[in-house]
């Protein structure tokens, strides 16, 4: 990332060249296995990529806070004596969510200047808010002197996005993008937050993320909605299991009991979230026995359950899987993130990555009327402060 046009940006918006800010990175991630399995307490499988958000951040002597994005028109300049309040949709509520964090622990918010900028498609199910929340957190924990732990910028992050913005998400995005290990998948217990960094080796494959540039209305208020119906179905097996949450139980388990849950509906996002959890376990044993055919076939089987028992993937999704699966090179497709829209993970053949992006893009477009956007994923590490002299 060569830092000096965003410098020319932010002394350009703010002035002042005399006193140099600091530079943070976070990046977004791909989750590989493991969907809507995080807020039940389940595993999951995510990776950091090399696309994310940059940061340059410094104090003011004016207790002004004062946040601009490369990306988004909207700016904001709000006095820190003033109480911080959700505006709208606007990017800012993950910045601002962040700042109300360090604020309810009794950290002193002083003035300060921040200028984001982003690289990966906003709202493509790639965290671009956990990436814009974790960067801001990483970067007023120095900036701010609060000595907090990782695991404690991690939490706050994921709160500000539950209580601020309003969606109720698990852990694993804010968890991916700050502790994210260079060619490393992240095989993460989201109840106990017990992790192991799995060498993510594909001799001779390639990870392929593709976006549907479906647009993702109401998607937060649907997972919220998913999120409401595990909670019915753990009460309903409450009954004769004690479990707080659908990962206590196992699929044979859940199999003799599933009769429990009345409503067929409820039953089938049950099915999802405990399968699925299997799946993660599996999928981590195929990384470890370098069994990638295997793993390919656990995506597949992933977003058939995403689709069919959870419903969260819709036309466009399944025909770039579709399309994605047929073709000689992929060992497995799936839908990643919150679905409704967004993008696929595919495992590709390296020698046909080019010919995999032109004939998928081809036959998704012909289908879709939609013009899908590919990128090859280089697995890299978590939030960072970047090196001033070399940007990286
Ligand atoms: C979104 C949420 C995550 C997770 C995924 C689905 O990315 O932010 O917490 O629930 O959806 O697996």
């Amino acid at each position: 990332m060569d830092l000096q046009p965003l410098l020319n940006h932010f002394f350009g918006h703010f002035g002042n060249q005399e006193s140099r800010p600091s530079f943070y990175f976070a990046p977004g991630r791909v989750n590989l296995i493991g969907e809507h399995t995080d807020y039940n307490g389940g595993f999951v499988l995510p990776c950091a990529l090399q696309y994310g958000t940059y940061l340059l951040i410094r104090q003011t002597e004016e207790p002004v806070i004062r946040l601009v994005s490369e990306n988004l028109p909207y700016q904001a300049k709000i006095p820190v004596s003033e109480s911080f309040s959700r505006i709208g949709n606007e990017w800012i509520n993950y910045p601002l969510g962040v700042l109300e964090q360090f604020r309810q622990r009794d950290i002193a918010i002083e003035g300060m200047e921040l200028l984001f900028s982003g690289d990966i498609p906003n709202n493509a199910g790639l965290s671009s808010s956990a990436s814009i929340e974790m960067v801001t957190a990483y970067a007023l924990n120095d900036l701010l002197e609060a000595n907090l732990p990782l695991i404690d910028l991690i939490k706050l992050s994921q709160k500000a996005e539950n209580q601020f913005v309003g969606v109720n998400c698990g852990i694993m995005d804010q968890f991916a993008v700050g502790m994210g290990e260079r060619d490393h998948a992240i095989f993460l217990n989201c109840r106990t937050l017990e992790n192991k960094m799995v060498p993510l080796i594909l001799d001779g494959f390639t990870l392929v993320v593709a976006n549907t540039n479906k647009t993702r209305g109401l998607a937060d208020s649907k997972y919220n909605e998913r999120v409401a119906e595990c909670q019915l179905a753990v009460t309903c097996l409450s009954e004769v299991f004690e479990i707080g949450q659908l990962s206590e139980i196992s699929y044979m388990q859940f199999y003799k009991i599933q009769d429990q849950i009345p409503d067929e509906l409820i039953r089938r996002r049950a099915r999802h979230v405990i399968s699925e959890n299997q799946r993660v376990l599996n999928a981590v044993s195929c990384l470890w026995n370098h069994n990638i055919l295997e793993f390919g076939a656990l995506m597949n089987a992933s977003h058939e359950s995403l689709r069919n028992n959870y419903e969260v993937t819709g036309f466009e999704l399944d025909t770039l899987v579709a399309e994605a699966q047929q073709f000689p090179g992929v060992i497995g497709s799936r839908m990643t993130g919150a679905g409704f829209g967004g993008c696929t993970v595919s495992i590709v053949k390296t020698d046909k990555v080019d010919h995999f992006m032109e004939t998928v893009g081809k036959s998704y477009q012909e289908k879709t009327g939609l013009k899908a956007d590919f990128y090859v994923a280089e697995v890299s590490d978590g939030v960072r402060e970047v090196n001033k002299s070399n940007g990286h």
